[in-house]
């Protein structure tokens, strides 16, 4: 057998082929491949997945649709067109208006035992409808999947469903995907598809399921990884199999495995963070990180300055995603456990924050970013909680260089 090269095995940005992992939904103990080629069988049902972006949405539906099967649209391709059926069908390729012969048999009586019939061949246009596709995408054996719906215009969305849930009964198979808290009311709110809904809903992934990653890749390229050093990786990439598959892939490369062969290879600590370091290089989070370390502006004003216990001298902003980039890294932390990190970032003697500076300030950067562009959409602090909803931000904050 020829010998697998890392980035055959490791994929952070497409299907991972030697190493994907199946995951049971904790809803129903079935795992999630099992689910959504159940929902597809079940003709009259139209199938809605719903879950955090890069926890494997696509990549689920390419395990068990397979890929040359997939029709794949997203919300934003309604944005020029109103008409659902023209938009597919532009999209495999069938003409939109044609031409076709149409041969109709007339029977003519002369007499009465004399019956002549004859062929009388009409062209007729026709735009090709709803049924040509319905046909086309039955005999391909295809299925079409409807990603990021909240991008369609809301205006369209209840008549795309409208149109689905009229195909689905046709045996025309479809997935609709979109995040969780996004605008899909038009799908899962819809009175009339209520009773006609496949629902799955993708969960994050636990340290357990994304361990299997590192285990299962470096075991293919003939590296054995200890389980603890494989939750070492789990823990640092924070719900994201994508993460999981960079890190991977860039210790590979640090190690040269690919080149000097797999016995020689020794797994260790110093050459993980550097991967770790190297994986936050092409992260687009430079600018957030700067403009929230900016804070409001303070026409001109000089903010106030704390002494940390490393010696530097730094605002409560900057201490404020010091204290969320902080070990353990966590994915939601309370204003209790804000204030302990703060705590012990500010040395003893000097100045502290107290709670009702730092929630205020936590506010004051929660009115930034929701006024910003989505890529500022890195956590939101709401009911004395910071959630964390872009796992790669904590990861380069932890990690970048800046
Ligand atoms: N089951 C899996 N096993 C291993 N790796 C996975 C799995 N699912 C996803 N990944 C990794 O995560 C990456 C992102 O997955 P995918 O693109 O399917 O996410 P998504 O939920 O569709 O994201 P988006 O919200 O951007 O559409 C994949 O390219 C792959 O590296
Ligand atoms: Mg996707």
């Amino acid at each position: 057998m020829e010998k697998l090269r890392s980035n055959e095995v490791f994929k952070p940005g497409a299907f991972p082929e030697y190493t994907y992992i199946s995951r049971v939904s904790s809803e129903l103990n079935f795992t999630y491949e099992f689910r959504l080629k159940q929902a597809l069988n079940t003709s009259g049902y139209l199938t809605s997945i719903i879950g955090p972006s890069k926890t494997g949405k696509t990549v689920l539906c390419e395990k068990v649709i397979g890929i040359d099967n997939i029709v794949s649209l997203t919300g934003s391709d309604f944005k020029n067109s109103n008409n659902f059926w023209e938009v597919i069908a532009k999209k495999v390729g069938l003409s939109l208006e044609g031409e076709y012969i149409k041969t109709q048999s007339l029977t003519e009586q002369t007499t009465v035992d004399n019956v002549k019939t004859k062929n009388v061949s009409t062209r007729e246009k026709y735009i090709s409808n709803k049924d040509t596709i319905i046909e086309y995408f039955k005999n391909e054996s295809l299925v079409l999947v409807l990603d990021d719906f909240h991008y369609a215009p809301e205006e369209l969305q209840f008549d795309i469903a409208y149109q689905l849930k009229d195909a689905i009964r046709k045996e025309f198979k479809a997935i609709v995907i979109s995040l969780p808290h996004r605008a899909d009311d038009a799908i899962r709110k819809n009175a009339d598809l209520s009773g006609r809904l496949n629902l799955i809903n993708i969960e994050p992934w636990k340290e357990e399921e994304l361990k299997e990653i590192a285990i299962t890749g470096f075991g293919k390229l003939g590296v054995k990884v200890l389980d603890d050093f494989a939750l070492k990786i789990a823990v640092e990439s924070l719900t994201s199999p994508q993460l999981m598959q960079s890190i991977c892939l860039n210790l590979s490369l640090i190690l040269s495995i690919d080149e000097s062969g797999a016995s020689n290879i020794e797994l260790n600590e110093v050459k993980l963070h550097e991967s770790y370091r190297f994986t936050t290089i092409n992260l687009p989070y430079k600018e957030v990180v700067n403009k929230l370390k900016e804070g409001p502006s303070t026409r001109g004003q000089k903010r106030k300055t704390y002494e940390l216990i490393d010696g530097k001298c730094l605002d409560v902003y900057s201490i404020l995603l010091k204290a969320i980039a902080i070990n353990p890294p966590m994915i939601s932390i309370s204003l209790d456990e804000v204030k302990n990190r703060v705590d012990k970032l500010i040395k003893d003697n000097g100045d502290k924050l107290d709670r009702n500076k730092l929630k205020s300030s936590l506010q004051k950067l929660q009115d930034i970013i929701i006024t910003s562009e989505s890529i500022y959409q890195v956590f939101e602090w709401k009911d004395n909680q910071i959630y964390i909803l872009d796992p790669l931000f904590l990861f380069y904050l932890r990690w970048g260089v800046s």
